[in-house]
């Protein structure tokens, strides 16, 4: 069971939770993180070793799709083919859309969006090959139902299920399954950046009038990583304390 998981954001709210719960249950588990990001991924690594942990951090930009593909041809020289792929790397640009500039579009579908495609291309035909494999796609209550300030967002995050569909079709025969998880508001540096009015406004509106832990996301991260999640494919699981119903 000791397969290789790579997280994308992997040293963001919800990715370290899925870093630690993967790596606690003695997987190897390589975190990415943005270049700009190199000196936080330091104490990130620090933070981790006193838990206990190793935990790789390879920068790159997810944006990129050249830049994933080095940095999926080095995790396998160094550690060998990617077994669980975690695509957890997000921003927002929230903005009414009569304030939306292309910059505020482009940088949060490129980040969100083709940042899916960029990594899991370069993974994919090795699972395939092998037999066996787990995308988990890391979207968000918010593509599901829209939200005021976020029509980049929730474009984003609704498209990266589409994706999930469709992979899950291609991949279903050959042992990889596809998913994804759309967590709802969790107590991250993301959600702490909003107004904290609109934010107090938004847990009155949960029915368990608390944001969820990002712990609880890895959870369900675990779950579908795992060989007993075998038969789910092109789910998508919602963490959210009730917010959406689907
Ligand atoms: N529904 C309807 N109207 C709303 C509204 C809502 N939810 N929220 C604000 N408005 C109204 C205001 O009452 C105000 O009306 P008036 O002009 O008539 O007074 C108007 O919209 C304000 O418009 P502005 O363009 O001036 O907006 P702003 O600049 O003040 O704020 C915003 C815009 C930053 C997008 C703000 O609405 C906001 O923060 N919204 C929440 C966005 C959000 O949920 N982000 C989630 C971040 S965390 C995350 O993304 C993780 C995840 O996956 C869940």
């Amino acid at each position: 069971m000791a397969h290789i998981a790579l997280v994308t954001g992997g040293i963001g709210g919800i990715g370290t939770a899925i870093c630690v719960r993967l790596a606690r249950e003695g997987r190897t588990v390589i975190a990415n993180c943005h270049p700009s990001e190199v000196e936080a991924a330091e104490s990130w690594q620090q933070a981790r070793a006193a838990e206990g942990l190793t935990i790789p951090v390879i920068a790159a930009d997810v944006a990129s799709f050249a830049d994933c593909a080095r940095m999926v041809r080095e995790i396998e020289a160094q550690f060998g083919p990617v077994d669980i792929l975690v695509n957890c790397a997000g921003i927002t640009r929230d903005k009414t859309f009569k304030k939306m500039e292309p910059s505020h579009w482009e940088a949060v579908i490129n980040v969100n969006l083709n940042s899916v495609f960029n990594v899991t291309r370069q993974v994919w035909e090795g699972m395939l090959e092998r037999g066996f494999g787990r995308i988990i796609n890391i979207s968000s209550v918010n593509g599901q139902r829209g939200q005021f300030g976020q029509a980049n967002y929730a474009a984003a995050k609704a498209g990266m299920h589409g994706f999930t569909m469709s992979l899950a079709q291609e991949g279903a025969a050959k042992g990889v399954t596809v998913n994804t998880v759309s967590p709802g508001y969790i107590e991250t540096a993301m959600t702490l950046a909003m107004d904290e009015g609109v934010r107090n406004s938004i847990i009155n509106g949960i029915p368990m009038r608390r944001m969820g832990r990002p712990e609880e996301v890895a959870a369900a991260v675990a779950f579908l990583a795992s060989d007993e999640s075998a038969y789910i494919t092109g789910a998508n699981l919602q963490i959210n304390g009730g917010l959406f119903m689907h």
